[in-house]
């Protein structure tokens, strides 16, 4: 039978600030998933960032109503901690009051795939804090798209006919599917503006699941300022899927993604070890880890922190560089994001006051 992966997580309290969860509820989590584990086959609970990211394995397929609800219930649970603890943004990313089947659309975000165990399964989990999930287009893009990213792709011959992209429309609510690589020049024109268009999926051209992302296409759920989304993305690897390197590769020169002090800055996306995954200058800046697993008959061998090794230490060197240039300008557009995106904004209050002070010129 098939093998479901589900990685669901979301923030419900931060320690101190938005910037780690506390030691008592990841407990809370790992001793509400343990009660419960008839359900699963295999659990990891880690953090990033002030989010809790649940790992699952079971043989319920995505989108299942036990599943969600199980990771609703726990997120709940570790609600009650972080307010007996007067947590920073308790229940933060629990938007709405009553779970309703399914978790998408009611705060925490889910990346889910359902596939056939093979003989060797080795997967990489991508959990970042304090930026959205168009964070991962520039980085699926290079992995099963980019030939100078992934030699695989010339010269495995498993890979070269390339891969299918599934991307969404968030602020239409549709989707498409482009192929790799005759459709890629498409492909770009939509990724590029990773603030609207995301891609959820990527799948071989025989339609196996190979990466999924936390992407949904409801991100204004609540209507008031909630923070980033903090996105997580599951890739498979190997024999015929790009290599664990492959994977990580784009991870080794900075790319620039929405998020960092109260969602509304641009930012270098820095890969670092799990250990280093503590967001705290200016509240930032937004920092990836990949855990890596080797799944064995459904259980999760790791996590192995992937982006621990040293050769990463140049693209932290490089991502704060980038930091440094970008918080020199302040307020100042490209730092702070446009008006539009701005997760909240005083200009209604400022332009109110001088309503009377702006005259024709
Ligand atoms: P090994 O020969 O070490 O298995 O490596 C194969 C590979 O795919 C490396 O990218
Ligand atoms: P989080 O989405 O990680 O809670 O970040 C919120 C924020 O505004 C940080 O400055
Ligand atoms: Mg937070
Ligand atoms: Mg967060
Ligand atoms: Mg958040
Ligand atoms: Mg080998």
């Amino acid at each position: 039978s098939k093998l479901t992966l589900s990685v669901i997580k979301a923030d419900v309290g931060g320690f101190v600030g938005h910037s780690s969860v506390h030691q008592k509820l990841l407990d809370r989590a790992r001793e509400y998933l343990d009660a419960n584990k008839e359900l699963l086959i295999d659990f990891n609970v880690l953090s990033v960032g002030d989010d809790i990211q649940l790992i699952m394995t079971h043989e319920k397929g995505v989108d299942s109503d036990a599943i969600h609800q199980l990771a609703w219930d726990t997120f709940k649970s570790c609600t009650e901690v972080a307010k007996e603890l007067k947590l920073y943004g308790a229940g933060q990313d629990l938007l709405k009051d009553t779970f309703s089947g399914n978790i998408k659309g009611m705060g925490p975000g889910a990346a889910e795939m359902e596939f056939e165990e093979r003989a060797s399964e080795p997967v990489l989990i991508f959990m970042a804090d304090k930026t959205e999930p168009g964070a991962w287009n520039l980085p699926l893009y290079k992995m099963f798209a980019d030939p100078f990213n992934t030699i695989g792709l010339v010269i495995d011959p498993k890979m070269h006919k390339g891969f299918v992209f599934e991307v969404l429309d968030l602020k239409e609510h549709k989707k498409v599917y482009l192929n790799s690589p005759e459709d890629i020049y498409d492909l770009l024109v939509f990724i590029g503006s990773h603030g609207r268009y995301c891609i959820k999926s990527v799948y071989t051209r025989d339609g196996e699941i190979v990466a999924v992302s936390s992407t949904q296409t409801m991100n204004y759920i609540a209507g008031r300022y909630v923070g980033k989304d903090d996105p997580v993305m599951i890739v498979r690897t190997q024999n015929g899927f790009p290599a664990v390197g492959e994977a990580l590769e784009p991870f080794a020169n900075p790319h620039i993604v929405a998020g960092w002090m109260r969602g509304s800055h641009n930012a270098p996306l820095i890969p670092v070890s799990i250990k280093q995954a503590m967001p705290t200058r200016f509240d930032g800046p937004p920092r990836v880890v990949a855990a890596g697993y080797q799944i064995c008959n459904g259980k999760l061998l790791g996590p192995q922190d992937m982006f621990g090794d040293m050769a990463f230490d140049r693209a932290r060197q490089k991502g704060l560089e980038i930091a440094d240039i970008l918080r020199q300008l302040g307020p100042f557009e490209p730092h702070r994001l446009p008006l539009d995106e701005l997760e909240y904004t005083s200009m209604p209050m400022v332009l109110e006051k001088f309503e009377k002070g702006f005259i024709e010129e």
